[in-house]
């Protein structure tokens, strides 16, 4: 009786402190480990973190709200005192965060905005306007002094708040170039009566969400190939030749690259990326994709770290933007991008940005 005491004893101190040895200051739930992007957050918060000398655990939604759900109550109960969200779905992730809220745990959007809710308390983000003005002025600049050039749009998923800043943002340039003849849109109607307009995310919130349902890619590769090669399919050979193509990200640039490189009506094309997967390096090296939007996700780490020192020490928190999430107005710390071409890869490689080996062993 006495050893079995003992034994439970000793299983219960074993247990407890196992469980101390895992409970982390700070939780970040990241949206996939299916996308590089996300991977390069995970590396980039465990050396920053770590070196700041704050415990984290990361845990991934592996693109379910479900998951991020029980990802986020697996936290609080391991006693995080900030939370650091990625969310999967902007809207369906205000419970998770009202959950965290609850608990009184401090709340940080990391990348992706979660709208609908008053509970979150910071938003850290790249400039993701920036980030569609890039795109758009990129394909501008390419065709510079060309008219009726073909231009072909996608986005990124309608339940990502992003999503509809990063299309505002290139739809911010590309309206006008439009409206003087440079482009002709070809596989988006409901753009059609917005040529010349620029359209506001929050106040024009609806129509974006009207428009991206027609050339929504759902952040998802073979989505983005099925839709691209049905455009195809739809388009005239007049509608091809040398086109412009508004991709969104990376992922689903190669995707949409792939599908137009298949066809044989189109001579050449110049497409847009973003965030700088070694994939699509190795893609802009071999002249398949155009250009992408470095997101330094190092700098994004460094920035939510400082963030979180601060509140962990009951700091006053610096903030240099607003974001409203349909209900109230987050305050956000905004970090810059940087657009790499062929031009300017072999110069960030020398730098040690990115490496050649990861380049050439990407998939
Ligand atoms: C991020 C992008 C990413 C996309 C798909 C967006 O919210 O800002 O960097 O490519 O999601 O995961």
């Amino acid at each position: 009786m006495k050893k079995l005491i003992a034994t439970a004893l000793a299983t219960a101190m074993v247990f407890s402190s196992a469980m101390a040895a895992s409970a982390a200051q700070v939780g970040i739930v990241l949206p996939t480990k299916d996308e590089p992007r996300w991977l390069q957050d995970q590396a980039s918060f465990e050396a920053v973190l770590d070196e700041a000398g704050f415990t984290s655990d990361v845990l991934f939604s592996q693109g379910s709200s479900a998951t991020e759900l029980t990802n986020v109550e697996s936290l609080i109960e391991d006693g995080i005192e900030v939370l650091v969200i990625c969310a999967q779905d902007a809207a369906a992730a205000g419970a998770a965060v009202q959950k965290a809220k609850d608990a009184g745990v401090t709340v940080v959007c990391y990348d992706r905005l979660i709208t609908g809710t008053d509970a979150v308390d910071y938003y850290v983000t790249f400039n993701s306007f920036a980030v569609g003005v890039a795109q758009g002025q990129f394909l501008i600049d390419a065709y510079e002094g060309q008219t009726d050039v073909p231009l072909y749009l996608y986005s990124g998923a309608v339940t990502d708040n992003n999503a509809f800043i990063f299309f505002a943002g290139a739809w911010s340039v590309l309206s006008e170039a439009v409206a003087n003849g440079q482009f002709v849109v070809e596989n988006c109607p409901a753009i059609e009566e917005y040529v010349g307009t620029v359209l506001d995310v929050d106040a024009d919130h609806d129509a974006l969400a009207d428009i991206l349902g027609t050339i929504t890619t759902n952040w998802d590769f073979a989505v983005a190939k099925t839709l691209a090669e049905g455009n195809l399919v739809a388009a005239d050979a007049d509608a091809k030749g040398d086109v412009a193509i508004l991709a969104p990200n990376d992922g689903t640039a190669r995707a949409i690259a792939d599908a137009f490189t298949d066809d044989a009506d189109v001579t050449s094309y110049v497409i847009t990326g973003q965030d700088a997967e070694n994939a699509s390096l190795k893609y802009i090296q071999d002249g398949k994709q155009s250009m992408t939007v470095w997101k330094n996700t190092a700098t994004l780490a460094e920035t939510t770290s400082a963030l979180v020192s601060a509140i962990l020490a009951g700091e006053d928190v610096e903030t240099d933007a607003v974001y409203n999430n349909q209900v109230i107005d987050v305050p956000s710390v905004e970090e810059a991008v940087t657009v790499i071409t062929a031009d300017n890869l072999g110069e960030l490689i020398e730098a040690g940005n990115f490496s050649q080996e990861a380049i050439d062993g990407a998939e």
